[in-house]
């Protein structure tokens, strides 16, 4: 079965076509990331005005490149939630035309459940159940993926998302955004113990996490240096900084996995690129014997082709649209 993806939800407006969940025949991406450096994050309007100016040819490409026409496809999903409204409608709108003027099935796919798809991608044999830590610039989530179509939310941030934080921490080091990677090379070769920065405990739920006092530290310190003229070391800071996310993640992650006994743990979305929490989640794993899966590298951001593969499950589980589907800035994961 091939399935013709769109995402919509952030920056990055992409399509791909992917038979049976599991094979990438086209995966095509177009960011608008470099105009919203110039403002140090994304500016929401420019945003769905270059998704318009991307979806038709990019569509085009992707069918192309699949070796396909649109008769050639069996189903079209699409992104439908969460994200930047005005961002998520641009490819909702698309798709659902494609839809109905191909006579082809609609199936609306979660973002963060596309995320955990592209986990099939990488690992053809991977199947629930899973335990999957999110981690992108909107979300940052502990999930059980009990089934294809059915996963609770174990522990979630209560403020900002991993990839916010990592995104203000690089802004006030004068990187460029998104953040998150330069943040990850400039930590490489730093001592991550070069700066005590706080990790946050928050009440009730243990799996729930914070990071806004993270990133308010990081801020204070900042300035408190540039106020007092003192050289910072910004490879030892940005180091201490991974250290402090991935202390906030990796213990949660692994207390997650003997609460549900899940023996299988995994990653995904675009924090799920960065090298400490990479490696401390396999040193955690392979102390506990737990398998782990990472998703390859190009499949950690938004793409399309992540949309593609989940959206085979959900047309599988019966989860179709119609041409009345609308889009969300916010959707519980276990609404689907
Ligand atoms: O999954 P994604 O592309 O978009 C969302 O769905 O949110 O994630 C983007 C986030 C950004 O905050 C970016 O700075 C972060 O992922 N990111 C990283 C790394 N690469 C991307 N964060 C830490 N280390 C990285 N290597």
């Amino acid at each position: 079965m091939n399935i013709l993806a769109f995402e919509s939800s952030c920056d990055e407006t992409a399509a791909a076509v992917v038979r049976d969940g599991r094979v990438i025949l086209s995966n095509c991406v177009a960011s608008s990331v470099d105009i919203h450096a110039l403002y140090g994050g994304v500016v929401p309007e420019i945003a769905s005005r270059k998704h318009v100016e991307a979806i038709v040819p990019l569509a085009q490409q992707a069918l192309d490149e699949a070796g396909l026409t649109l008769d050639g496809v069996d189903a079209v999903a699409v992104t439908y939630a969460p994200g930047l409204i005005g961002a998520v409608l641009v490819g909702v709108n698309f798709a659902k035309a494609v839809a109905f003027a191909a006579k082809k099935p609609l199936v609306p796919v979660h973002h963060v459940r596309g995320h955990i798809a592209a986990l099939y991608l990488t690992h053809p044999t991977l199947e629930p159940p899973f335990l999957c830590l999110c981690v992108s610039g909107g979300t940052t989530a502990i999930v059980h993926v009990r089934d294809y179509t059915a996963m609770d939310v174990l522990g979630a941030t209560r403020d900002d998302a991993a990839g916010e934080c990592f995104d203000k921490a690089a802004r006030v080091l004068g990187l460029p955004y998104p953040g998150g990677k330069p943040m990850d090379d400039l930590a490489q070769g730093g001592d991550d113990h070069a700066y005590a920065l706080p990790l946050a405990h928050v009440e009730g739920n243990a799996l729930d996490l914070s990071f806004s006092g993270l990133k308010t530290a990081v801020v204070n310190l900042v300035h408190n240096a540039a106020q007092k003229g003192e050289a910072l070391d910004l490879p030892g800071l940005a180091a201490s900084f991974g250290r402090a996310v991935s202390d906030s993640l990796v213990p949660r992650v692994m207390a997650a996995a003997e609460q549900t006994g899940c023996r299988r743990v995994a990653m995904a979305g675009g924090v799920a690129a960065n090298r400490r929490v990479r490696g401390d989640l396999e040193t955690a794993c392979g102390a506990r014997g737990l398998q782990l899966f990472l998703p390859t590298l190009s499949l950690c951001g938004d793409n399309a082709a992540m949309v593609g593969a989940q959206g085979y499950y959900e047309f599988l589980a019966g989860n179709l649209a119609r041409t009345d589907l609308n889009a969300y800035a916010t959707r519980e994961l276990s609404q689907g």
